[in-house]
């Protein structure tokens, strides 16, 4: 029996994803047959557009960056009922709450194989939740499912010919994605610089993959070829 926590980017779900519904049956079988394989599956979903859109529209008039954190949390909870209801629709063992705290979470992942997050409190993002969730939970790894394939030396939606790297150790990941500060909500970068901060202190391995197709997250969790970045220790 394996323990992992993925942390969905809320892009995932946007309306710019092409077939988005054929994503979302294909977590859902995906998730299926993980559990039929006894593996314990805690899913960590991030706010996407309507976090964005939210945080942008309260900005000019709330200047207190925890409240505006406030509206991103809301957004990553409605998203992440999204997700409880289609995998619960489909027979899927999935809590039926959707957890406000990692205790509550490592609570119900004890009763059910599935369980299903948003945000926790303001000032990080929900990749420092999954992090928490996985150290919590004693699980094997945190995934981090996105929208590229993985961490690159430069942002590949600017350098087209930035190179993405294999494996990383968590030193090196904190070199490329910087301060450990959340100064904005909404703010948003490869991997929560709190939650790898926090993954370096626990030793906990990322894989950083392309969650746009649902095939690598299960690669990851099964420890195959998923095509991204793992962070972890150097073996010697
Ligand atoms: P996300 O986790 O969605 O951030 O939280 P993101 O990096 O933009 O991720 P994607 O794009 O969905 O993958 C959105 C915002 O919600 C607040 C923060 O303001 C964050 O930027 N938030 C979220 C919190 O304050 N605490 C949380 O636990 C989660």
């Amino acid at each position: 029996m394996t323990t992992v926590i993925v942390a969905l980017g809320g892009s995932l779900l946007r309306p710019e994803i092409e077939e988005r519904h054929t994503w979302l049956e294909g977590l859902v079988s995906m998730i299926r047959e993980r559990v039929s394989m006894n593996d314990r599956i805690g899913i960590v979903v991030g706010g996407g557009a309507p976090a964005r859109e939210g945080i942008e529209l309260a900005r000019p008039l709330i200047s207190d960056e925890a409240h505006l954190d406030k509206i991103g949390i809301a957004a990553t909870r409605l998203n992440a009922t999204i997700v409880r209801e289609s995998l619960s629709n489909s027979g899927i063992p999935v809590s039926g709450t959707i957890p406000k705290s990692i205790d509550e979470a490592v609570l119900l992942l004890e009763e059910r194989q599935v369980v299903v997050m948003g945000g926790t409190n303001p000032g990080h993002t929900t990749d420092a939740v999954a992090i928490r969730f996985a150290v919590a939970s004693d699980a094997k790894k945190c995934i981090i499912a996105t929208n590229v394939p993985g961490v690159f030396d430069e942002d590949p939606k600017h350098n087209p010919k930035a190179q993405s790297h294999d494996f990383l150790t968590h030193h090196q990941l904190l070199d490329i994605i910087g301060s450990s500060e959340h100064s904005k909500a909404g703010d948003s970068q490869i991997v929560d610089p709190i939650g790898a901060r926090e993954a370096l202190e626990s030793g906990m391995i990322l894989n950083i993959l392309d969650g746009r197709k649902t095939e690598l997250i299960k690669e990851a969790i099964i420890g195959g070829d998923f095509k991204g970045t793992e962070v972890g220790v150097v073996s010697s």
